[in-house]
């Protein structure tokens, strides 16, 4: 018996520490919050009844994982700990009981206590001396953690000076949280891009804290609550209450669902309500904490092991449900991405049904060999949609049927599904319906492209309108749009326009019918082909007629095509593979002949204006140019257009293949670099004497 518990002691210290590394450090946890309390209160329980057991190092007596490597520690000056849970009424009872006898209280002296909502973000301790942010430092063992200063000062939420008077040495502790909708903004780019997507806002927010570059965490939106202290060099306040006062009046944000509660029945109650608005907050929440409001009791309840006796975390339940899942069906979204989504035996989960869940994509599915037919867990968290976390194996019926991933559009298109490619060309974990323009699912999202600022830009023909207008079958491909006139009638009688907004949405389209080129490519809404490449597209080819034709070409396979659009500056495989992938489809050829063609009075619907192609014949065409320094005469960009319209070649960085670096005053590093590799370096004069003449004489040249 013994040595059972030993063995099994063994065992839980072993899992808990490498579920502590894939949480604090790694921030990949791989199972739930509930099943690792689970393991810990196992734990607690084996070496309470078997003192033998327990080890000084043993997870029961630490809090989370030791820093990881990459930053800088930094010691705490008073640790900071972690709270006790309490998962029901009972649980509570007995935590304020123990807190009357412990300060012999008797049974008519009231307990105040605050109750806030605990935010499931990560918790930093936040160094002020004499007002002045000096140090941010993440939890890390308790005792040690990470110098996250440089990021945490990207966070808008935390001031890097302090409000008013305050004591010399103010620690400032709190959560640092990443609202919902951020959280999947985040994850939607990170499947863009192909990256792994974080399973939770606490990981996510955790991810940005940890990042070596600054930039990066200030990209993502993160928040900070401030509820509690480490060293200060005097005390502001008598009460947890008063001293978020306090801490508001620094210039902190504090939850605004705190409450101050005088009763069991009143902590209960806040927990009960805090629950049901638990869905509808922008932030995750895992529970509520209570706190011993009067700070000199606080100080003589003091700590038992790592936990406070003042206070307390009450949980909410976990929720998840396991479920059977009876298909797999496939959405196809405005963009084109195609989304496996599990429809499940219906089932309340957390007090709302449940019966579609997201799968995410085809290598979810594939990781997890979900099949038809499985019980699965499913985990709603508030209004996020539900998630299949897994599968139960040991339920799985014989007959279950593993899924395959469709090679072709349930649109009825029927495209090719592809694999989208991320930015650096490799494959990401979206699938693509090819069908773009000609997708009923993709249509009106691509109608919209196409009259957006960059593209055709056309004033009062927003969203709404282009719902409507797809809805009542007037514009269904873009080349309606240029034949709406003949609907005037129509679109007159139509509720919400009256004769001037018909005669103002018709002028605009008007004022459209002539584009330049590198717009027309841009609204074309060609994978990868945006506002850069498709100005790279229209200057290597100059007019519609020529790039339609290469388009084409390439399509079909032309090598030589192939190779002369690979030729272009900023163009390489990934664009021309999409560009291919566009113009292979019939029903996108289709839509663009149509559009560029004529409407019943025999004129052509747009006048694709030719592009302002760069001279091949002056001093600098061809050459690879690098600006430095900073020039007087002229601007960067000016310099910059000036150069490439001369056909030049303008890049950020010197190297060999440079031509000629054009140093301005106080140049640096690029001169530098261009002196010890023997390149040619002119000054802003003898830059502008080289291509003097040139200027003016090729302006509008090769047209
Ligand atoms: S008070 C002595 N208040 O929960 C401990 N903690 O499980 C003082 N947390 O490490 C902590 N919301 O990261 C406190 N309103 C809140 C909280 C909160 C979230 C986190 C915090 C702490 C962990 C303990």
């Amino acid at each position: 018996m013994k040595e059972k518990a030993a063995a099994r002691a063994a065992e839980l210290r072993e899992l808990i520490a490498y579920h502590n590394k894939r949480y604090y450090q790694l921030d990949a946890p791989e199972i739930s919050d509930a099943e690792y309390d689970a393991l810990m209160q196992e734990l607690r329980e084996l070496e309470a009844a078997h003192p033998e057991l327990m080890t000084p190092d043993s997870p029961t007596q630490r809090v989370g994982a030791a820093p990881s490597a990459t930053f800088a520690k930094v010691r705490h000056s008073v640790p900071m700990l972690s709270l006790g849970n309490a998962f029901g009424e009972e649980d509570v009872r007995d935590f304020v009981e123990r807190i009357r006898r412990f300060l012999r209280l008797p049974d008519s002296e009231e307990i105040v206590f605050t109750a806030e909502p605990k935010i499931d973000g990560l918790s930093m301790s936040l160094r002020y001396e004499r007002g002045v942010l000096v140090t941010a430092a993440t939890r890390g063992d308790g005792y040690e953690g990470e110098d996250v200063t440089a990021n945490i000062r990207t966070l808008h939420d935390i001031p890097k000076k302090l409000k008013g008077h305050v004591p010399e040495i103010c620690e400032v502790r709190g959560e640092v949280y990443m609202t919902r909708a951020a959280f999947r903004a985040l994850n939607e780019q990170q499947a863009a891009a192909g990256k792994p997507l974080y399973a939770n806002p606490r990981n996510s927010a955790a991810g940005s804290v940890r990042q070596l570059d600054p930039k990066i965490t200030a990209s993502r939106a993160l928040g900070f609550f401030a509820y509690s202290w480490g060293a200060l060099s005097h005390m502001p306040a008598t009460t947890q209450s008063g001293m978020l006062e306090w801490l508001k009046g620094c210039g902190f944000a504090t939850n605004p669902l705190m409450r101050v509660c005088r009763s069991v029945e009143e902590l209960l109650a806040f927990h009960n309500e805090i629950g049901l608005a638990r869905a509808s907050l922008d932030y995750e929440i895992d529970g509520v904490v209570y706190k011993v409001d009067r700070l000199d009791w606080q100080e003589r309840l003091g700590f038992v092991s790592r936990n406070p006796r003042w206070a307390i975390a009450h949980k909410f339940p976990a929720e998840k449900a396991v479920t059977r899942l009876n298909d797999i069906d496939i959405q196809v979204g405005r963009t084109g991405t195609l989304t496996p989504v599990a429809k499940l035996e219906p089932i309340s989960v957390g007090g709302v049904v449940v019966s579609n869940a997201t799968l995410h994509n085809e290598d979810y599915i594939r990781s997890l060999d979900v099949r038809i037919g499985d019980f699965v867990t499913i985990q709603r968290a508030g209004d996020v949609i539900p998630q299949v976390l897994g599968v139960v194996l040991e339920k799985r019926p014989p007959h279950a049927t593993p899924y395959e991933f469709p090679r072709k559009c349930p649109c009825p298109l029927k495209t090719d599904v592809v694999r989208e490619l991320t930015a650096t060309g490799e494959q990401g974990a979206r699938s693509r319906c090819t069908g773009e323009f000609a997708c009923p699912f993709q249509k009106t999202e691509h109608l919209r492209h196409f009259v957006s600022r960059l593209a055709f830009d056309i004033e009062g023909l927003g969203e709404k309108q282009i719902q409507l207008f797809y809805e009542k079958g007037w514009v269904r491909a873009p080349a309606d749009i240029f034949r709406l006139k003949a609907r005037r009638e129509a679109l007159e009688n139509e509720e919400g326009f009256g004769e001037v907004s018909v005669r103002k949405l018709l002028n605009a389209i008007e004022a459209r019918r002539e584009i330049s080129l590198e717009r027309f490519i841009y609204a074309l809404g060609i994978r990868q082909v945006g506002e850069t490449t498709a100005r790279a597209l229209a200057r290597g080819y100059g007019s519609w007629q020529a790039f339609h034709d290469a388009a084409l070409r390439v399509a079909k396979g032309d090598v030589e095509a192939r190779q002369e659009m690979d030729a272009l500056d900023q163009i390489g495989d990934t664009v021309i593979d999409s560009i291919a992938a566009y113009f292979n489809e019939a029903h996108n050829v289709a839509i663009v002949e149509d559009l560029t063609g004529k409407d019943a009075s025999g004129q052509p619907l747009v006048r694709i204006l030719d592009a302002e192609r760069p001279a091949k014949d002056s001093p600098i065409a061809g050459k690879t140019v690098v600006f430095t320094g900073s020039l007087e005469k002229m601007t960067r960009e000016e310099a910059k257009a000036l150069a490439e319209r001369l056909g030049a070649k303008v890049s950020g960085s010197v190297s060999k293949k440079t031509d000629f670096v054009v140093a301005g005053a106080e140049a640096g590093s690029k001169l530098k670099k261009a002196t010890e590799l023997g390149v040619q370096v002119l000054d802003e004069q003898q830059f502008l004497d080289l291509v003097n003449g040139a200027n003016g004489a090729s302006s509008g040249g090769g047209r």
